[in-house]
């Protein structure tokens, strides 16, 4: 029975309290943090970088805060997000020359290493690094933006994700990110993800702990129907 646990994303929450956010959304019942870092280069947005991790954990935030890193190149600023706090860090492999050496890094700075793969990423990157990360991020938009519209052929590879690393007999998180609803959180933990990313649809609701609740219950009836 897979541990599920839900990471809203911050990149929808109201930047101008954003401590406040956190600690909300935290006590409505969410597991880790996710902070979405862009870069105007990698992707056409740009977000907020290490100083607002530390200034997160400066306010007491103590739960995981699970980075993903939309920035290229990224090997610079990976020493400074572990310095920051970040307990994980994400790597696009489109986003750095060496991909074998950026998640080594990651492992040297403390951090647990993540790979991140686009809706047109094939997986076949994860093959010869599956025993240098710890988690695999299927992203079910294409990054860059809050409130996109879930692409369908993700759960496709998150069934396959799920092959590869319970093949591996690995403990690797299988995190989904983009587009994750309410509605549609149920057949995404079916398809094998154990870690929800869920931005507008937490942060744009009225009530932050019924949304999280209600989560959890859809992904209860996925774990129910295979069990
Ligand atoms: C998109 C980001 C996501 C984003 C998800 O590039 O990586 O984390 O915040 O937002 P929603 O849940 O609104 O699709
Ligand atoms: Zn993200």
């Amino acid at each position: 029975m897979p541990n599920d646990r839900i990471a809203p994303s911050i990149l929808s929450a109201d930047f101008a309290r954003l401590g406040e956010e956190v600690d909300t959304v935290l006590a409505a019942g969410a597991d880790m943090i996710h902070f979405d870092v862009m870069d105007n280069h990698y992707v056409p947005n740009l977000t907020v970088g290490p100083v607002v991790c530390e200034a997160l954990r400066k306010h007491g935030i103590e739960a995981p805060i699970d980075v993903h890193l939309m920035v290229e190149p990224v090997d610079r600023i990976i020493a400074d997000f572990a310095a920051a706090g970040a307990s994980c860090l994400s790597i696009h492999p489109e986003a750095t020359r060496h991909v074998d050496r950026s998640l080594e890094l990651i492992h040297d700075k403390g951090c647990k290493a993540g790979l991140v793969f686009n809706p047109a990423t094939p997986l076949d990157w994860l093959e010869y690094v599956i025993d240098r990360v710890d988690l695999v991020l299927i992203m079910a938009v294409n990054p860059g933006f809050g409130g996109q519209k879930f692409i369908r052929s993700a759960l496709r590879k998150l069934e396959r994700a799920r092959a590869l690393i319970d093949a591996s007999g690995r403990d690797i998180r299988l995190e989904v990110d983009g587009g994750v609803k309410v509605d549609n959180i149920r057949e995404i933990a079916r398809a094998g993800a154990d870690t929800f990313v869920s931005g507008s649809a937490i942060f744009g609701s009225a009530d932050y702990a019924e949304t999280i609740a209600v989560m959890r219950r859809e992904i209860a009836q996925a774990r129910e129907r295979v069990a």
